[in-house]
């Protein structure tokens, strides 16, 4: 089941996405978080980071598992996805780092980490909700647009669209790694549930053809309409505006 909270602007679906995950904390404080990183959690982050501040969450019992990491990036640098956990969310709440994974970027035999990153994930004994952003072509995690859909953690080539997009980042395009590994399809669809943030009008056309179009590897978001549980969707006017456009009664 797809549920869509509107709301007017990143901010507000920021707000609204942190309300999602803060519950399950709550609930359960040992919830074992499924991460993403990228432009669309940071407002989540920073709510959750607020939240801690105020004393309503604690996350000294949570596990997490991220989504990805860019090969051949150390922790330690600054487009690496660890450096961005640890600045964007790690660092300024109460969790035990060492409760914390993603993968090895640096490991010398990728189909080995991604070996090392099957078993982390299936030593969490399930992740109670994961977190997606959605990219321009329809990945989650980087899961590109293929003939198949992937179940475990897999070595991939990023996409050109994907290199352009993440090349904001990184001082010239020629620095953006070309591979990157990610938990696959198949253990994001193990999930107890979902929660997929999209924002901004960048995103509006694939969101529409993600939740309304055929279901297909060339879109791998579009796997979600098959989700077991309850897909939760954090999309701000900008990126649902194609979905209002042809599916006015959507939301
Ligand atoms: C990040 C990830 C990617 C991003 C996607 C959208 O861990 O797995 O799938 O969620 O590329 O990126 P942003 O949010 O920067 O638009």
């Amino acid at each position: 089941m797809i549920k869509i909270i509107a709301s007017k602007t990143a901010e507000e679906a920021g707000i609204a996405a942190a309300e999602v995950i803060a519950d399950i904390v709550k609930a359960k404080p040992n919830a074992v978080l499924g991460l993403a990183t990228g432009s669309s959690p940071i407002g989540m982050y920073k709510e959750l980071i607020a939240r801690y501040e105020k004393g309503e969450l604690s996350f000294k019992n949570v596990k997490t598992v991220n989504l990805d990491e860019y090969v051949g990036l150390s922790a330690d640098h600054d487009q690496s996805y660890a450096y961005f956990m640890s600045t964007n969310l790690f660092d300024y709440i109460d969790i035990d780092k060492s409760n914390t994974n993603l993968p090895n970027g640096l490991a010398k035999d990728p189909a080995a980490e991604a070996a090392r990153y099957d078993g982390v994930i299936a030593s969490m004994g399930g992740v109670d909700i994961q977190v997606l952003g959605i990219g321009n072509n329809g990945h989650i995690g980087f899961n590109e647009p293929s003939d198949h859909f992937t179940y475990g953690t897999n070595l991939v080539d990023l996409t050109d669209s994907t290199i352009d997009a993440n090349s904001r980042f990184f001082a010239s395009r020629d620095l953006v790694p070309t591979q990157a590994l990610t938990m696959g399809i198949g253990q994001i669809m193990a999930a107890d549930k979902i929660l997929l943030i999209a924002l901004g009008k960048g995103k509006a056309e694939i969101l529409e053809k993600s939740l309304f179009g055929p279901v297909t590897p060339n879109v791998p978001a579009s796997v979600l309409r098959f989700f077991k549980g309850e897909v939760i969707v954090c999309a701000d006017d900008e990126a649902l505006s194609v979905i209002r456009e042809k599916h006015p009664d959507a939301v």
